[in-house]
């Protein structure tokens, strides 16, 4: 029988990644908590139509990427490709546009996209998801945007760049939109087939093309960025100068199109030079219409999400652990009541312990206080003694409060 493996494009966290994750979902409840977001969590699984209507049929993620599925009556499911189609159905399902606005959340958890692997790009990933509905002022924009240059600067990623640009509203790009298709009609024979057949559904994705001649024809195309609204242009230069304000560098990429469909306005990524083909460590942006698509009252949203696998990648080794444990070693095996006594007492002090739990000789349970990196180790026989891992010093304990004396000094 053949031994069995995660599938392609999974992993497992094993330690100490997992510790290193659980440091940055604390960072994110620290960083984002202050700025007025709450916790909230979705199902992993929804209606696959609210992926459809969500993130829009033409995209790659809706054509080619969903994991989707029926269930025992038949109903089309898919495993959540990303959350902001989801935290829009809760929004409306929830009526949530009756809470004082903007309603500010964050959520935390796995995603799948049916993507070929390589690093950094996987078929479950993990992100962080940050969203602020219910309001349209430029401030939230600003806001959002710093909250992730925080994140990724306090969660260590080094080299990152930022990209911002604005989408206009639905109505200012379907008039760009038709501009820019007769452009590419123009050079039909220059494009890659992929950008040919999404000609008509969204011809903005040529924009995002590595085919080279596509990228040729983009080089003199129309841009959307010169011929926004009054009102979008205004909002967007409000967004900039409170970005300048904030002292946070960015450049202003025209060519910047996400890969979903429901952008308007601002749009802005993160990349992070440490990382290889897969660089984007967070994006996002707004969304002014989606609520109303779903079905909810008009909603000026917005929101980013940050892929942590690349930011561990990103980040490098985990700083060294500094808080070492103590360990509780068996002398001899009448004594092993007192020594679960004694661990559970120097936990419920405060002090991360482990006791001997696999049978070792007294030689064999040093060699593992070394390998663990006691700070001490609490000898359990006839009586109680406390050693010193780094001076080597030994001292009897009367009982458990002293040892926790001894070892909290
Ligand atoms: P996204 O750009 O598709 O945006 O994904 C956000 C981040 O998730 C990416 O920057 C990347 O770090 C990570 N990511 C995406 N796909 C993969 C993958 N296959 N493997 C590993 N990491 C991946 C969204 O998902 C939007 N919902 C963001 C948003 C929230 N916009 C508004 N609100």
């Amino acid at each position: 029988m053949s031994s069995l493996q995660a599938p392609r494009g999974t992993f497992d966290v094993l330690p100490p990644d997992g510790r290193r994750r659980l440091r940055l979902i604390k960072l994110a409840e620290q960083i984002l908590g202050r700025a007025g977001y709450e916790y909230f969590a979705a199902p992993v699984f929804e209606d696959t139509e609210l992926f459809a209507r969500g993130v829009g049929e033409a995209t790659d993620i809706v054509q080619k990427e969903m994991f989707t599925f029926e269930d025992k009556a038949g109903r089309s499911l898919t495993l959540r490709p990303e959350a902001t189609a989801g935290v829009c159905r809760a929004y409306v399902e929830h009526g949530m546009h009756k809470l004082a606005q903007p309603v500010k959340l964050w959520c935390w958890g796995p995603f799948f996209r049916h993507e070929a692997p390589q690093a950094g790009r996987y078929r479950q990933f993990t992100q962080l998801d940050v969203e602020a509905l219910g309001s349209d002022d430029p401030s939230v924009d600003a806001e959002l945007i710093l909250l992730l240059a925080e994140f990724l600067e306090r969660a260590g990623v080094a080299g990152t760049r930022l990209r911002i640009s604005s989408l206009g509203t639905a109505e200012s790009r379907r008039e760009y939109a038709d501009e820019l298709r007769a452009y590419l009609r123009e050079h039909e024979d220059e494009l890659s087939s992929d950008v040919r057949e999404r000609l008509d559904a969204n011809p903005l994705r040529a924009f995002d093309s590595d085919h080279e001649g596509t990228r040729v024809v983009m080089r003199t195309a129309p841009v959307l960025i010169e011929r926004l609204d009054p009102d979008d242009a205004a909002h967007f230069e409000e967004v900039k100068s409170l970005l300048d304000d904030a002292g946070l560098g960015y450049e202003v990429d025209h060519t910047l199109v996400r890969g979903l469909d429901y952008y308007t306005r601002t749009v802005f990524e993160f990349e992070s030079e440490r990382l290889g083909a897969q660089r984007g460590v967070g994006g996002g942006g707004r969304y002014d219409r989606l609520v109303e698509e779903l079905g909810g009252p008009a909603t000026p949203a917005n929101g980013w999400a940050a892929g942590i696998e690349r930011i561990l990648l990103a980040t490098g080794e985990p700083a060294a652990d500094d808080s070492r444990p103590v360990y509780v070693a068996i002398a001899k095996p009448e004594a092993e009541r007192e020594a679960f006594r004694i661990a559970r007492e120097l936990r419920a002090g405060g002090l991360r312990t482990e006791m001997e739990q696999a049978g070792r000789s007294i030689k064999g349970q040093f060699k593992h206080a070394d390998r663990i990196r006691a700070r001490a180790t609490v000898i359990v026989g006839d009586g109680i003694e406390v050693k010193d891992m780094d001076s080597g010093e030994q001292r009897p304990a009367g009982d458990a409060a002293e040892v926790l004396r001894l070892v909290g000094e």
